[in-house]
């Protein structure tokens, strides 16, 4: 069935104390709106609507940056959560099916939730999600009669009783598009607030003769950030249940918790991570490869078999085929390494393609950059490089080559070549003992004059 999500992420999140929007404060590096784009992306949704208010221009970036289809609506002054939602009004003119209302900074809301609040919407009008959290203190209160959830009342509004009621509205909200649009238009400001509440369309669809219902969550789904404080406890809620995931999947972890992981590191069955590895944005690891202690990786695709680290780095673009050795203090960025090729120590590798069996020597540079332009370095296979080579991009070594130690190479080398570049070495015969006794000489008459 197609559902529609709106996201309302145009808050200022004062509390953050940031010149950044709080929506875009990142957890397992990506920004909290990509995180509930993401909860909702699970269904397939027909349409995204990201509303966006403080810092609107950055907001819109990340999301179509993470969603170029995502539609993206401005809410110009914040005038409450049903004035938000009424942004997305003309976007979802002609949508059919349910939408949803997710907050841009409640990021851990699951699928099956969303799911089980699309499958009530059969039997009610308006699915509020709804959670029972060990200190209510300021969310808004459900009442409840029996199934039916009668209405929302906020905490600024709610008289003694109303306050000692445990279960709380987590402001995700399911009802079919066009009554949603329907009920938020009719949504005024008669409250403590002054605001726009969308919380107060369960009445107005009551009294419409249309009811509503509440699906419960764990709190943990709900939890919203609003501190750095709780930033940092939402990172290390994601990083523990990424790490058990993986070990559930079959990756060996050494030391999980020295493990830090991306919303999106893919990380196949029988691979090892040893300690203190970061996986930045965009990494799939194959099975069976094995992550050695203290490397970086984003970006990156590292095959069957490959060895990767300890302390390397790979960048974005760095293909590594099966059973790849990349070694300590080796940079490589968008640059594809054929199978079996070995770049074991202390090198650069940008912009470049390595063939199989290929083998690097430590302290290999491709120059890829002149300082205006990046250049590619092509590299055939079964290739020595021999240590500290500089490869002056754009250059090329044919297959079966070689490169003599030292070298700068400017000019391709042709398949079965051995290039070297650089000056031919001299021997001045005893000059070595002539010059230790010229200098020695020279330090004891020094100590005489003193
Ligand atoms: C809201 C709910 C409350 C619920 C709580 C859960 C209402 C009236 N109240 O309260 O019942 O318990 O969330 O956290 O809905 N936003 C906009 N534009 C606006 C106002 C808000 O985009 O004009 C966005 C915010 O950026 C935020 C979300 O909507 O992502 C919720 O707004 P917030 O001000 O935090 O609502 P609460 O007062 O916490
Ligand atoms: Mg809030």
């Amino acid at each position: 069935m197609a559902v529609n999500l709106i996201i309302l992420a145009a808050g200022q999140g004062t509390r953050m104390n940031s010149e950044r929007p709080k929506v875009l404060h990142e957890i397992a590096a990506a920004p909290l709106v990509v995180h509930a784009m993401k909860s909702g992306a699970a269904l397939g949704p027909d349409r995204t609507v990201v509303v966006a208010g403080v810092g609107a221009e950055a907001v819109e970036n990340a999301v179509l940056d993470h969603d170029p289809d995502t539609i993206t609506v401005r809410q110009m002054e914040q005038l409450g959560t049903a004035h938000a939602v009424l942004q997305a009004r003309d976007a979802l003119a002609d949508a059919t099916g349910p939408a949803i209302v997710l907050y841009g900074d409640t990021p851990f809301i699951t699928s099956e939730t969303l799911e089980k609040m699309v499958g009530a919407l059969k039997t009610h009008a308006v699915v509020v999600l709804g959670f029972e959290p060990a200190d209510p203190s300021r969310y808004g209160r459900l009442v409840m009669d029996g199934p039916i959830l009668t209405r929302i009342v906020e905490y600024k509004d709610a008289d003694d009783t109303t306050r000692a009621i445990g279960l709380c509205n987590s402001g995700v909200v399911a009802a079919e598009t066009a009554l949603l649009m329907d009920l938020v238009a009719q949504v005024g400001t008669n409250n403590a607030s002054g605001e726009y509440y969308l919380t107060d369309i369960v009445e107005i669809a009551a009294a419409r003769g249309l009811t509503s219902t509440v699906v419960i969550c764990p709190e943990e789904e709900t939890l919203g950030i609003n501190t750095r404080a709780q930033l940092i406890a939402a990172e290390s809620l994601f990083q523990s249940r990424a790490r058990k995931t993986a070990i559930d999947d079959g990756v060996t972890l050494i030391a999980p918790d020295t493990v830090h992981f991306a919303h999106d590191t893919v990380i196949g069955r029988d691979a090892i991570i040893e300690q203190n590895v970061v996986f930045g944005p965009g990494v799939t690891i194959e099975s069976g490869a094995r992550i050695r202690a203290f490397s970086h990786i984003e970006g990156a695709h590292v095959s069957r078999g490959a060895i990767v680290g300890p302390f390397a780095r790979l960048r974005p673009g760095a293909e590594l085929a099966e059973d790849v050795h990349i070694g300590n203090f080796v940079e490589v960025k968008n640059a594809i390494v054929d199978e079996g090729a070995k770049i074991n120590h202390l090198t650069y590798i940008g912009d470049a393609d390595i063939g199989a069996k290929t083998n690097i020597g430590a302290g290999t540079i491709t120059c890829n950059y002149d300082g205006v332009f990046k250049h590619r370095t092509k590299i055939g296979k079964s290739v020595f490089v021999g240590s500290n080579t500089m490869l002056v991009a754009p250059v090329s070594l044919g297959d079966n080559s070689m490169t003599a130690s030292g070298s700068v190479i400017t000019r391709d080398v042709p398949a079965g070549d051995l290039g070297i570049g650089r000056s031919r070495q001299e021997n001045k015969a005893g000059f070595a003992v002539k010059l230790f006794d010229m200098l020695r000489a020279r330090k004891a008459a020094k100590a005489k004059g003193r």
